[in-house]
């Protein structure tokens, strides 16, 4: 199991300025917490709540469903084409470059087992979308287009540029080449993939983006590259019974949110940072930091108080950013917890040969480059203690399906229980909908016009 070491918060090893009584605090809190989980889970199931995500490691029917789809189409395409963002895109993309081989899209067909390359256009830059449609053969690709609204201008967008494309190049045969996942009822794609004859997957009801990589969003992606999504759910489903222990002294999700918010709310270290030691969990990170932004930075709480908390998180890339980011968390302002993400066993073991005796390099050879990195981990938490920075370790014992997946839902736990203690509403996003409308007034969509006088009035361009 992945576990948590909260050693270096403690105030006996970073002072009582900076550190937290970290057993006393569980102890004082240990009736909230029992009684927001117990709550959580008894809410889980009531319509309205976005509470569904915590059901999508027993949905044995969609990971069916994903899974015969993608035996069907086995061989059929060269790339799979995502069209997705936000949370419709970061939970594949962190999932996918953590669990498929490294440089994936560079290997040949035998070594990807003839599965499929992964592509995910999750941004409107008209250079890069241009450089991939030149670079791929939309003929030979399989485009799964994700929105759960059904309307996002810049999925949508994309979409209409594929289609016109492939429409042209395949005729009608295009349609087998596209494959949307959006709201089983409601919204322009639903609507257009009923029309078109699309194969469709679901976002299923209360279950928001950021909550999403575990339904068909994520999980279609996966699955038609290969990766083990049986072993995903494993992992979920045993994540989920250790996360339903009401004791916070056996609950990592429950201690870790704890410690952020007392963090946030009493020692005004309001900066989250997520630093994996591992390339392949990098973009863990891009996806932590929408999940943990986008539920937590709220205006109001749940009485209607206006409260504008939520700590921002950053992201950084152990052990790159010991070379960028680290002399900022070591010397300057002490406003951060420090969340490292420590791999226990890699797949590989690099060894450095013993090539050279020179005084400044010698000791590297005959060592690993395993040791090296978990060695800085190792270190830069003892330096950034020096300093009185506090830090957490996350500790996983392997980057595979079973603990990428317990990774994740316990971070989703763990954001959760966080905005039960803001008690904001941890699972809307009025913040993104606001500049959501915006664009589609300045883009001209009908029933936003008021929006667009209002926009019009505002808005300063250079
Ligand atoms: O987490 C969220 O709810 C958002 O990031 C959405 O996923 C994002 O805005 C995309 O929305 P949609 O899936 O409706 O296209």
């Amino acid at each position: 199991m992945i576990k948590l070491n909260y050693h270096y918060v403690d105030k006996d090893i970073i002072g009582k300025d900076h550190g937290l009584e970290v057993e006393k605090e569980f102890a004082k809190h240990k009736d909230k917490i029992a009684q927001i989980i117990t709550d959580l889970n008894k809410r889980k199931d009531k319509p309205g709540q976005w509470l569904q995500w915590m059901n999508l490691g027993y949905n044995e029917e969609t990971v069916w469903y994903v899974k015969e789809f993608a035996a069907m189409v086995r061989g059929r395409f060269d790339n799979v084409l995502v069209l997705g963002i936000g949370g419709s895109a970061l939970g594949g993309i962190a999932v996918s470059e953590a669990l498929l081989k490294p440089y994936w899209n560079l290997l040949t067909p035998e070594q990807r087992d003839n599965y499929p390359r992964l592509f995910f256009l999750d941004n409107i830059d008209p250079d890069q979308i241009t450089g991939l449609l030149n670079t791929i053969d939309l003929k030979r690709t399989l485009v799964n287009v994700i929105t759960k609204s059904g309307s996002t201008a810049e999925t949508m967008s994309q979409y209409m540029i594929v289609k016109d494309i492939m429409e042209k190049e395949l005729g009608d045969e295009y349609r087998k080449n596209i494959v949307a996942t959006t709201d089983k009822k409601v919204g322009v794609l639903r609507q257009l993939a009923d029309q078109e004859g699309y194969k469709t997957f679901v976002v299923p009801d209360d279950v928001g983006g950021r909550f999403s990589v575990f339904s068909a969003v994520g999980l279609l992606p996966l699955a038609l590259v290969g990766i083990n999504i049986d072993e995903i759910m494993n992992g979920i489903k045993d994540m989920d019974l250790a996360l339903k222990n009401t004791n916070i002294s056996e609950n990592i999700a429950a201690q870790n949110a704890l410690i952020h918010y007392l963090y946030d709310t009493k020692k005004n270290k309001r900066l989250s940072v997520m630093m994996p030691y591992s390339s392949r969990l990098k973009y863990v990170s891009d996806w932590y930091v929408q999940l943990w932004a986008e539920s937590l930075g709220k205006q109001v709480d749940n009485k209607g108080k206006e409260v504008h908390v939520g700590p921002t998180p950053i992201k950084a890339l152990g052990a790159t950013d010991q070379h960028s980011q680290i002399q900022l968390y070591n010397e300057g302002p002490n406003d951060k917890v420090i969340s490292f993400i420590r791999v226990e066993e890699f797949d590989n073991e690099l060894k450095i040969p013993e090539i050279f005796d020179y005084t400044g390099i010698g000791y590297l050879g005959g060592k690993s480059i395993n040791q090296l990195i978990n060695a800085e981990a190792d270190s830069t938490r003892v330096a950034l203690a020096d300093y009185k920075r506090p830090t957490i370790t996350i500790s996983i014992p392997k980057v595979d399906a079973y603990n990428v997946a317990q990774l994740l839902y316990m971070l989703e736990v763990q954001t959760a229980i966080a905005g039960e203690l803001y008690n904001i509403n941890t699972f809307n996003q009025p913040g993104v909908e606001q500049a959501k409308n915006y664009t589609y007034a300045l883009m001209g969509r009908a029933g936003y016009e008021e929006s667009a006088k209002t926009l019009q009035e505002k808005m300063v361009t250079v």
